[in-house]
């Protein structure tokens, strides 16, 4: 067998075991039914995922009403939302990987259609720039603390479905992100203005969840929180900003830090002068007190192993590991020659690729996802 350093298990500190370091990152498949409640079709996708990574983290599942940010995402917004997802769990247990589901909130993110009537809301009414985006409400006290509540009450329902842990959607421009970015948090209240105050929704959303997870969960349960480094706005989310937050998400308890970025190696969007990866200087804040996930066009076992020797503990690969889910296994057997690089039209059946993923993928996700012409 192949002595990979990312074969190896870890062991986090509150004694969950993950069997190796390759993580399955969050994709939605976009799959779920109209009210988010998790289809077959979806269970059955992950499950193929599920033999060889050591973590699968599923795709973002709203945990507000209004915080839907697309058609066929999941939901744990309610206690109807615990069956199917405890299906869900155990098709990602099956093979021995770590189930986390990702808990998120889309804040502007999203539009009237999809909240059927509802205005989007965010920390402020500050619209996108993205196309045809809409001005959100701007969220009450009363409501910035509900959904606080929101990311609690569905840490526990994740809880009950059997989930090794959450991970805590705090990057791609969410309603977290919102929170902390000076673009579209405007606030004067406890929830913005300085930095300082911008970083309390983020930090009291760990807290919680960390609080949910130490009253009902088992102690092995896994917290994780992926985060956007910077943002290109102006004013926006610069890294130094993003240097100060992590370490206050390390104190509030969580497990990892996953860092969302479309290179792995990418060095800052808003200083050319600055030749240092963006995850060496996260790196060098966290100094191993919570494992890092990396991510992004990380396909070769080599890309993986680089990330290892870098001192990193996980890696993840989105996009890979959809055109050869037995990435893995594949690699354990020295069988490296037949994995698949290319996604090919023809293999979408056994792949499990449902029609909502593929017309998703043929769409933002063109260029990156490799089609063939087959
Ligand atoms: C089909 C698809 C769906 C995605 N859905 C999510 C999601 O629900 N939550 C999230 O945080 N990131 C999502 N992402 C981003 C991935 O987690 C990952 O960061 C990105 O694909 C870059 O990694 P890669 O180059 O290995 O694919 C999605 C990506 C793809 C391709």
């Amino acid at each position: 067998m192949s002595d990979y350093q990312f074969l190896n298990a870890y062991t986090f500190a509150n004694g969950a075991t993950v069997k190796n370091r390759i993580v399955m990152p969050p994709m939605t498949e976009r799959s779920a039914f109209e009210n988010g409640v998790v289809s077959n079709d979806e269970i059955e996708y992950y499950r193929k995922q599920a033999g060889g990574v050591g973590m699968e983290i599923t795709g973002c599942a709203n945990v507000s009403k209004l915080g839907k940010g697309f058609e066929g995402e999941l939901s744990v917004t309610e206690d109807r939302d615990i069956p199917q997802l405890s299906r869900l769990a155990a098709a990602m247990k099956s093979q021995g990987a770590k189930a986390i589901l990702q808990i998120f909130d889309a804040g502007r993110m999203t539009n009237t259609a999809i909240l059927r009537g509802e205005q989007p809301v965010s920390a402020s009414a500050v619209k996108a720039t993205r196309a045809n985006s809409e001005t959100p409400r701007k969220l009450s006290e009363h409501e910035v603390e509900k959904i606080i509540k929101d990311f609690g009450a569905a840490t526990k329902r994740a809880i009950q479905a059997g989930f090794d842990g959450v991970e805590i959607h705090g990057a791609n421009t969410y309603l977290i992100q919102q929170f902390f970015s000076p673009d579209s948090n405007r606030r004067r209240d406890q929830w913005g203005g300085s930095l300082e105050q911008r970083m309390n929704f983020p930090v009291a959303v760990a807290e919680e969840v960390r609080r949910v997870a130490d009253q009902y969960a088992p102690r092995t349960f896994i917290v994780g929180y992926r985060i956007s480094p910077e943002e290109i706005e102006t004013p926006g989310i610069r890294l130094d900003d993003t240097l100060t937050l992590i370490p206050r998400l390390i104190k509030s308890g969580i497990d990892y830090l996953h860092v969302s970025l479309n290179k792995a190696w990418q060095t800052s969007l808003n200083d050319s002068t600055d030749s240092q990866p963006i995850i060496e200087k996260i790196q060098k804040v966290v100094d191993h007190q919570v494992p890092m996930i990396v991510v992004g066009q990380l396909t070769k076992p080599a890309d993986v192993e680089k990330v290892m020797d870098a001192g990193f503990e996980f890696a993840a690969m989105g996009q890979e590991l959809i055109r050869e889910p037995n990435w893995v296994q594949k690699v354990m057997a020295n069988d490296e020659k037949s994995i698949r690089y290319e996604l090919s039209p023809s293999d979408l059946d056994e792949l499990g690729i449902t029609e909502p993923l593929w017309d998703f993928l043929k769409g933002p996700f063109k260029d990156a996802i490799h089609i063939t012409n087959e």
